[in-house]
């Protein structure tokens, strides 16, 4: 565990991400995919209908009828013209399959497909849809996976391995002004598999330093907008930062004012929807790129404060950040935490993300980001159909690893196949029209 996050220093630690992930792994035995190597999930990755399956089919087509026989007997009649029956079965197959193609490129089997299938012109694959592309506040992301705030997001290194293994686009570690160091060890603790209590107490290298980092990761040319994460305990200072890392080529701004456990910021600010406005105006009036604010669910009202962000001039929002919660050891009679309260995040604050989600869509006019216990393509789903234009994943990937990008963008492409949709956009707010 203690590679995926950033621990408490005032310098970034360069973080290989097989190292990270490996110790992840090795860190939840109870985890099915604990002794799986890199290699082999990959293979259990692979298609599950062969590109021989196709070839298979195509070689059939073009069977001979059988010619040993005598031209007019009965027989051979009607084993003609079932094999002209066969092949008009083929032919249709071979037409479906190219229409999926045409709705669905990216689809994992199809994919495979049209590479492998002579009678696709590269010019054509070239034109197809992207049925996962989304769009939030003018970032064109060509998925809706995003990797979630302070998760693998303080270096080039990792945020460049995440944009590799599929992410749509990364969120970094909060930034603030000045370095911090951070809480005390222990800040993380396991609540089940798939949930975890964290205190961090926000530690980063600070605005100008990070700066380097994000000109660095914008110089790879990489096929995913970078939205960095920044934090203040002023207006002032959530404006200077943003200016800072937007300069430094930041696609966009997270706003954090939702950390459950530093004083005198993060949900101190987002629980009260004066200082949202205040902070929100301010740095929308400093600097030209999409600004997207993320809430705290540790309110009695969240679409009072989304709408404050949004009267105030926030394109996007992005619910929610982690439950204010704590775990106490049995043995020693002490909270675990060296913080005591932490923010809960993982599957036990899913339903919850969803209500909030659900929520804010009815209420605003901008894209919603999704996040909260997001595991598997299902969660995805079920988010966009309470109205999350893309989500975000955070724990998940201590317990599955990068490699849940490309699983749960190719679980929802299946999903759409499934239901004869073109376009993941299709499905966004969809439960709000039962
Ligand atoms: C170890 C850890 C560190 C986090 N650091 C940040 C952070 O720096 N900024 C932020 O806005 N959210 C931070 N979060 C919250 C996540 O971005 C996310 O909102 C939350 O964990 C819910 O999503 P999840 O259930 O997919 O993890 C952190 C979460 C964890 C587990």
């Amino acid at each position: 565990m203690k590679f995926l996050f950033p621990q408490s220093t005032s310098h970034h630690t360069h973080v290989s991400v097989s190292k990270a992930t490996s110790t992840l792994t090795r860190t939840n035995p109870t985890s099915p995919r604990a002794t799986t190597s890199p290699a082999a999930t990959q293979h259990t990755q692979k298609p599950r209908i062969p590109t021989s399956n196709f070839t298979l089919n195509n070689i059939e087509l073009h069977a001979k009828p059988p010619s040993n026989s005598p031209k007019n007997t009965i027989q051979n009649q009607q084993q003609r013209s079932e094999h002209k029956l066969k092949s008009r079965t083929f032919t249709l197959k071979k037409i479906s399959a190219l229409n999926v193609l045409a709705l669905h490129p990216a689809h994992p089997e199809t994919n495979n497909l049209t590479l492998n299938n002579p009678t696709i012109k590269p010019h054509i694959r070239q034109n197809m849809p992207n049925p996962l592309e989304t769009e939030i506040a003018g970032l064109q992301l060509r998925n809706p996976t995003i990797l979630a705030a302070g998760i693998l997001g303080l270096t080039t290194t990792t945020l460049q391995e995440a944009i590799n293994h599929g992410a749509g686009a990364v969120v970094t570690k909060s930034i603030s002004q000045k370095p911090r160091t951070g809480y005390n060890n222990p800040t993380i603790a396991q609540i089940d598999n798939y949930s975890l209590l964290n205190a961090m107490g926000l530690p980063n290298p600070g605005a100008n330093y990070f700066a380097q980092e994000i000109r660095e990761l914008k110089k790879q040319h990489l096929h995913a907008p970078v939205i960095a994460s920044v934090i203040g305990f002023t207006p002032h200072e959530y404006t200077q930062t943003a200016q800072i890392l937007a300069k430094a080529g930041a696609d966009a701004i997270e706003l954090n004012i939702s950390c459950p456990h530093v004083k005198k910021t993060g949900s101190e600010i987002g629980q009260n929807p004066n200082l949202v406005s205040k902070v929100v105006k301010q740095v929308k009036n400093t600097i030209k790129k999409p600004v997207i604010v993320k809430l705290t669910p540790n309110v009695t009202d969240i679409v009072e404060i989304a709408k404050a962000a949004v009267q105030a001039g926030a394109d996007a929002v992005t619910a929610i950040n982690t439950l204010r919660a704590m775990t106490i050891d049995t043995e020693t009679h002490k909270p675990i935490l060296a913080n005591k309260i932490g923010g809960l995040s993982g599957q036990a604050i899913k339903p919850i993300a969803i209500r909030c989600v659900y929520e804010i869509h009815e209420a605003v006019n901008v894209p919603i980001i999704g996040c909260g216990g997001i595991t598997t393509h299902q969660d995805a789903v079920e988010f966009m159909l309470a109205g999350a234009t893309a989500i975000q994943i955070g724990t998940a990937i201590a317990t599955q690893g990068l490699n849940i990008f490309k699983t749960i963008n190719k679980g929802i492409n299946t999903y759409l196949h499934k239901k004869n949709l073109g376009s993941v956009k299709q499905i966004i707010g969809l439960s709000h029209h039962n």
